[in-house]
């Protein structure tokens, strides 16, 4: 189905309501603003149509036969691939209780019957609005994933790195107690810090031996070069710190900054300590993967010298021994 193009906006909508004559009167609205219309006359056939046509915005009737609109509003918004189409609610008149439960159920919106064309257009002109720049934003985050596993790609070594650090880094996050906010940067951020290496030349990258004095110069330029690429995206206000300090050291001896201690952003610390892990655990070109307790041994003699935050260590060094949930209090996030 073809998504007409209105104000700059595109739109494919979804209405769903048991009553024929009710989709008529919608669909006339929406034809003549030229939105594109599609329909479904229940709950079951609403979640049909949603995933064969992933319409960019639902208008929802709540009373009708079998899944109610509560059901589907709640299903669409309980899945994280659909949880950001927006969803009107179609309610009776001043039904309060209506939109509490609407509220509840993740609804973005609501209209009140008899549905007054000047008010439904402004709602969906506004939602579609409010769409069309979240899909621009997954668009942006996935030629940025696209672009960082495109690195980890050239080095056959560090296959799956990216992934891992970021299913590592959540789950190290959320055991340290630290926002969900905080948890998403540091999935974004297992996936792209490294990003900044494809300013970095291939013949130092991909170098067998040693980088000597001026090799390493240049590649300790990769944590600025990331946070330059991926500054100019919004979403991306928590994952730059992590880009550009993921490889200082405690003691202040890393890069670019030479921050010391606390100075180096938490969930940038966090990062480093599954970093590091994730490269002794897995094998290298001069030596075999590291076992669980070896790696673990390498971290605390790095811990000692002065390298890692002890106290993300201990927790980290627990969750992989197995042992219960963390009491560690994030004194700075
Ligand atoms: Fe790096």
């Amino acid at each position: 189905m073809l998504r007409s193009c209105i104000h700059g906006q595109s739109g494919l909508i979804l209405i769903v309501d048991d009553q024929s004559q009710n989709r008529s009167i919608l669909e006339q609205m929406l034809n003549e603003e030229g939105w594109s219309v599609a329909h479904a006359e229940d709950g079951f056939a609403a979640m049909q149509q949603f995933a064969r046509l992933k319409p960019d915005l639902i208008l929802l009737d709540i009373v009708m036969p079998g899944v109610n609109g509560f059901e589907v509003c709640r299903m669409i918004k309980h899945d994280p691939h659909s949880c950001l189409t927006p969803v009107i609610l179609i309610t009776g008149l001043s039904e309060t209780e209506d939109r509490i439960r609407g509220i509840e159920a993740g609804a973005d919106d609501f209209l009140t019957r008899p549905v007054e064309r000047t008010e439904l257009v402004a709602r969906v002109r506004s939602l579609l609005r409010l769409k069309a720049h979240t899909d621009e934003l997954e668009r942006a985050e996935s030629v940025l994933f696209a672009l960082a596993l495109s690195i980890e790609a050239k080095d056959p070594c560090t296959e799956g790195h990216c992934t891992r650090l970021s299913d590592y880094a959540v789950q190290l996050g959320t055991r340290l107690g630290l926002s969900a906010e905080l948890c998403i940067a540091l999935r974004l951020a297992g996936i792209v810090h490294d990003i900044g290496k494809v300013g970095i030349p291939d013949a130092i990258l991909l170098k067998p031996g040693p980088l000597d004095e001026d090799e390493w110069r240049i590649m300790k330029t990769h944590p600025v070069i990331g946070e330059r690429i991926c500054a100019p995206l919004k979403s991306f206000d928590l994952v730059l710190p992590i880009i550009r300090h993921h490889h200082e050291k405690f003691d202040g001896t890393g890069y670019p900054d030479g921050l010391q201690g606390q100075e180096i952003p938490f969930t940038a610390r966090v990062l480093q300590i599954v970093d590091v892990y994730d490269a002794l655990a897995t094998d290298r070109p001069y030596r075999r993967a590291l076992s669980t307790t070896a790696a673990l041994e390498v971290m605390e003699q790095e811990v000692k010298r002065g390298w890692w935050d002890s106290g993300i260590f201990h927790h980290f060094s627990m969750s992989i021994k197995g042992s219960g949930p963390s009491t560690y209090m994030v004194a700075a996030s």
